[in-house]
């Protein structure tokens, strides 16, 4: 670990399938940031765990996050990349920050009155403290930066006033985080409801590209893509949100500016335009699907990046636990 450099913490859950909204938004983002910062990333099982999830479906698409993230450029010698249940030290610290955190603030947590809302079966007790979990990650490894989406902002926030409150009880222990969040520009939206952002839970699964689709998917997703009757190729998120959302994609996955494509495409008919905005989408994909294939038959060679991975987490978390346990009074022999 180079001293000189910020540590920087971001987590995904291995849940679902990832869009190219996720890839735009925090995979290219994992990739950009690991030569400038301490990277630490983790595959955040025991978040999932807070709505119910299917164990062998759990476990596959850990393995395929892992994957995924690797052929993308997340590179293991640079950033410590590990899945979150290696080590214990989460839950340990989350216990002890349940102790300094209050439950009329986590009842007020926006996502826990969303999820309660959608699984109104099952409010359990993790679902409550996922936010505890969340700093406890975070504070572990005296993160300087944490980058997430916007969704997010009020989890770190919470981690924040957390650390803040424990430093001021004792001494200062924990490093104060600062959120990140997603550059605008990077917002990608859904093809057939292009005012709403590509999610991986929408009800109509033609509005969103996954990363798993293979070419005729795509193709068939784009040809689908909701436009306007303008018949005009321009960026204008206001009144021509369907186009402008083709045209930032277009511009991501072919490696251009908005202002090139929009010059590419001057003339253009929306027909033609979405046919090239789905090739540049499919051609992408399919070298980054055939490398996460490839990753995926070697299982000795992605255990041994979780196992080096959880080690080298482990050294930093350990520290910080036993800082924090000695502060609080336990005992330590
Ligand atoms: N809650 C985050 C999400 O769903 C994932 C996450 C878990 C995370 N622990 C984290 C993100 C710590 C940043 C830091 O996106």
């Amino acid at each position: 670990m180079e001293e000189s450099k910020k540590t920087l913490y971001s987590a995904v859950q291995p849940t679902n399938c990832l869009t190219i909204g996720n890839y735009i938004g925090a995979i290219k983002n994992w990739v950009n940031l690991q030569n400038d910062y301490n990277c630490f990333y983790a595959i955040a099982n025991m978040h999932a765990i807070t709505v119910r999830q299917n164990p062998a479906d759990l476990r596959r698409n850990t393995l395929a996050l892992l994957a995924l993230y690797i052929a993308c450029g997340v590179d293991p010698e640079k950033c410590t990349l590990y899945l979150q249940s290696h080590v214990p030290a989460h839950a340990e610290l989350c216990w002890v920050l349940n102790s300094y955190t209050y439950v009329g603030e986590m009842e007020r947590m926006t996502q826990f009155k969303d999820k309660s809302a959608k699984h109104a079966d099952n409010i359990n007790m993790g679902l409550m403290d996922y936010p505890v979990l969340m700093a406890a990650d975070i504070l572990l490894y005296r993160a300087d930066v944490v980058p997430v989406g916007l969704d997010q902002r009020q989890h770190l926030e919470i981690a924040r006033d957390i650390a803040q409150r424990f430093n001021n009880a004792y001494s200062p222990t924990f490093t104060v985080p600062e959120g990140v969040y997603m550059k605008v520009g990077a917002k990608i939206n859904d093809l057939l409801d292009p005012t709403k952002k590509m999610s991986k839970s929408a009800e109509n699964a033609n509005g969103s590209v996954f990363l798993s689709d293979d070419r005729d998917a795509v193709m068939r997703k784009f040809k689908r893509a909701v436009t306007d009757s303008d018949a005009q190729i321009k960026y204008d998120p206001e009144n021509k949100p369907g186009v402008s959302n083709l045209l930032t994609i277009y511009s991501v996955f072919a490696g251009k500016t908005v202002e090139q494509a929009e010059k590419e495409f001057a003339g253009v008919g929306y027909g033609e335009f979405k046919l090239a905005v789905g090739e540049a989408v499919a051609d992408r994909l399919a070298p980054l699907q055939a490398e996460q294939a490839r990753l995926l038959a070697d299982k000795a060679y992605l255990d041994g990046v979780l196992k080096k991975g959880a080690e080298s987490a482990a050294r930093t978390a350990n520290r910080t636990l036993a800082k924090v346990y000695k502060k609080i009074g336990f005992y330590q022999i």
